[in-house]
């Protein structure tokens, strides 16, 4: 039978080619490349491996979806996960329907992906493709291989090898997102080397100059850079050029998964860490008090869905009808300064701002100040009494 399997062009799927024939029993494996935004190389390797290795390979291209309907609920909701933007677990899905799309036009009756049984990514594929009706098959999983033994095995099947012994790194990327890990990057104390960064600079290397910008946001997403107007896709990638050159946007971290492991992870998403500091920001301008407070729960319970990748769960799509409903007032722009690996806030503006400086300013008087005093008589009230007993304890 036909088999359909997700491929990456890296060194896990393309193994899965030959084992699924050699293992498995498959006679045609059909490989399907998704283009969430990876560099083009990456996009290029995969296809023309693809093509070389597979009985029929198809690369498709959803990277505006992706960034409609992953990304731009992920602005909304300031996704993020033990406090990096999220980024692998954004595009699992939709990658897992396309391929789940390819399956039912060629008629297969699996699905095949080269998780491992140790990650999180095994699980978001899993999800989607069962949701569907398919079987999975993960070789890599099934066979408890190491990466060392697919080494071999991919020379055996004259298969490039794409990492070498000495710095096997594995790498995930989307438009949003980069990772880097495995090899010695597995020792949490083992420091990074620069090779691993794609899109940053080190912070050293970045500009003496600071670069001041302007974004603006439409309904909790961001549309123009500098008052120019863009899609999405293009404003993503325009911004990991300006901000990835002043050193922005790296992560170092030891994340927990799904099932418990601890692991060490390094990720560079530098227009994701500005958009995301923006937006919230500008949350704080035209959000209520009551709204922030219950939409950080919101967004807590969100990134938390998406992080597992659980977008069939009904509770995702009533969270983003929530969400949604707030983000109807998340208008205006914010000017930020891009420095030497950090960004910070230089001001912020929008018509439904819920600030009125007449009310606020130390220089109005435009409210009666005595109006507080009443309500000062009123202020911690129950405190005071408890304090006032000095802390005794009834007598028994
Ligand atoms: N730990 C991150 C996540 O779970 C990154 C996973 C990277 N996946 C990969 N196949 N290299 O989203
Ligand atoms: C994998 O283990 O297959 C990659 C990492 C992950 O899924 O978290």
């Amino acid at each position: 039978g036909t088999i359909v399997l997700a491929y990456s062009g890296g060194l896990d799927t393309s193994i899965c080619i030959p084992l699924l024939k050699e293992r498995y029993d498959y006679d045609r494996v059909v490989t399907v490349a998704v283009n969430v935004g990876q560099r083009d190389e990456e996009i290029d390797v995969a296809t023309k491996k693809g093509k070389k290795l597979a009985d029929r390979h198809y690369t498709i291209d959803v990277r505006e979806r992706f960034v409609a309907e992953h990304i731009f609920p992920a602005i909304r909701a300031n996704g993020s996960y033990e406090g990096y933007p999220m980024g692998t677990s954004l595009a699992r899905p939709l990658i897992a329907q396309e391929v789940v799309k390819i399956a039912q036009k060629e008629k297969a009756t699996a699905i095949a992906h080269g998780c491992t049984g140790k990650g999180n990514d095994q699980l978001r594929f899993d999800f989607i493709i069962r949701a569907a009706g398919f079987e999975v098959v993960a070789p890599i999983r099934e066979q408890n291989l190491t990466r060392d033994w697919e080494i071999g095995y991919a020379k055996e099947h004259n298969i490039p090898v794409p990492v070498k012994k000495d710095k096997p790194w594995s790498m995930d990327e989307n438009c949003w997102s980069r990772s880097i890990e495995g090899g010695r990057l597995e020792e949490p104390d083992f420091h990074p080397p620069e090779e691993i960064f794609l899109w940053t600079v080190s912070p050293e290397k970045a500009p003496a100059k600071p670069e001041k910008i302007t974004l603006t946001f439409a309904k909790g997403v961001p549309v123009a850079i500098n008052g120019k107007k863009m899609p999405g896709y293009d404003l993503i990638q325009k911004l990991n050029v300006l901000a990835g050159k002043h050193g922005i946007g790296r992560n170092d971290m030891i994340e927990d998964r799904i099932l418990g492991l601890k692991a060490r992870e390094n990720y560079e998403h530098p227009a994701a860490t500005v958009i995301l500091f923006a937006h919230r920001d500008l949350e704080g301008l035209v959000l209520t008090r009551s709204e922030l407070a219950f939409k950080r729960m919101v967004d807590d319970k969100w990134s938390e869905l998406a992080y597992e990748g659980l977008v069939y769960e009904p509770l995702y799509a009533a969270l983003n009808a929530f969400i949604d409903t707030t983000q109807e007032r998340v208008n205006g722009s914010v000017d930020l300064e891009l420095y030497k690996g950090a960004v910070r806030v230089l001001g912020r503006s929008s018509p439904q701002a819920i600030y009125s400086g007449d009310l606020v300013s130390f220089d109005s008087s435009s409210i009666d100040q005595c109006d507080a005093i009443g309500v000062s008589r009123y202020f911690g009230l129950q405190a005071r009494i408890v304090h006032a007993m000095g802390g005794k304890k009834p007598e028994k």
